[in-house]
């Protein structure tokens, strides 16, 4: 029956991380993209759903939704304001509808290393920034850092030129698709759950990730090889609903923020470790890096650097310089 089936598939979703949630708890369902664990993000939301069900036990009890089986980076937003669900976390590249302001993120070479990002998200600029979707009804409560981006392909990538004629799959993220054009490739938008098959039947050639997502997701397994650009950061917003937030009893608002941003500082201190075994674990599996020598990463540099004054009106001059200061 329908009622089997349907119970069924709610118990094969228990295991996960459905936790079991008390009357009167006010109930926070996170869902995402990415795998459950031995990732920054599905490991920082497990992380945060067990500190919320131990510390606020009868108050709150969250559920997470790993992997996009509840929503892709696109309907998660609408869920947000729908109630459907109270937190998620998309690449800060997937904001452009609702904010140009992030695509100082996606400024290739922006980001030399993590403690560059770190820098600026904690400074003054990046906590003004956790507002920049506001007007649209949502609040970011931090960010999380994910790792730099490598392209991966079907063919040999040593330098830009190399991916002339290529396509390759993109976030949905205009700065993304600029960065494309300038290697003479084409670019495609598409969700991230997509890659995996528009990979495998060729409908894109390549994409570019990070070295956690390239081994969760299983894209080295139906590329040629990885080539180590670190050509962009991937972080996250973890965004809730303004409406949301607002509306929660001021003790438990404030027990959930606290939580919130421990687990953000935690998640992010772990990300280098996660990204180097998963850079590892793609190698152990068969998988191919090529390291780029210094005059090999210069081409990518100076390829990609034209892209910036195609968006700095949008971002602001006085942004651009804070995180580019961010590097010192
Ligand atoms: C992507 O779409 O490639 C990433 O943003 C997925 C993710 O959440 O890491």
């Amino acid at each position: 029956s329908i009622a089997t089936m349907a119970a069924t598939i709610f118990a094969a979703s228990a295991g996960s991380a459905l936790a079991d949630c008390d009357k009167g708890e006010i109930v926070i369902k996170f869902s995402h993209v990415v795998a459950a664990t031995g990732h920054p993000k599905g490991d920082a939301a497990t992380l945060l759903a067990d500190r919320v069900n131990k510390e606020m036990n009868s108050k709150a009890c969250m559920e997470v939704f790993p992997n996009s089986t509840l929503y892709d980076d696109d309907k998660v937003m609408e869920a947000l304001l729908l109630g459907d669900v109270q937190l998620a976390a998309p690449s800060l590249s997937k904001f452009e509808a609702y904010t140009l302001k992030y695509r100082v993120f996606d400024l290739p070479f922006m980001f030399s290393k993590q403690a560059a990002f770190d820098k600026f998200t904690t400074g003054p600029k990046g906590k003004e920034l956790l507002g920049a979707a506001a007007a649209n009804g949502y609040q970011g409560l931090g960010y999380w850092f994910s790792g730099l981006k490598q392209f991966s392909a079907k063919k040999p990538l040593n330098v830009p030129s190399d991916a002339n004629g290529m396509k390759f799959r993109v976030q949905t993220s205009d700065v993304a698709v600029a960065m494309i054009e300038a290697m003479g490739a084409s670019a495609q938008k598409l969700a991230f759950k997509e890659v995996y098959g528009a990979l495998q039947t060729g409908v894109v050639d390549g994409q570019e990730n990070t070295w956690s997502n390239i081994y969760t997701q299983k894209f080295f397994e139906v590329q040629d090889g990885i080539t180590e650009t670190n050509h962009q950061v991937l972080a996250y917003l973890l965004v809730t609903s303004k409406e949301w937030l607002d509306g929660l009893p001021d003790d438990v608002r404030a027990q959930f923020l606290k939580i919130a941003d421990e687990v953000t500082q935690t998640a992010n201190a772990e990300v280098g470790k996660k990204e180097t075994a998963n850079r590892q674990n793609i190698i152990n599996a068969g998988g191919v890096v090529r390291e780029m020598t210094p005059a090999q990463r210069k081409t990518w540099v100076d390829t990609m650097k034209p892209v910036w004054s195609k968006f700095e009106a949008d971002i602001g001059a006085d942004l651009i310089e804070a995180a580019v200061s961010s590097n010192d």
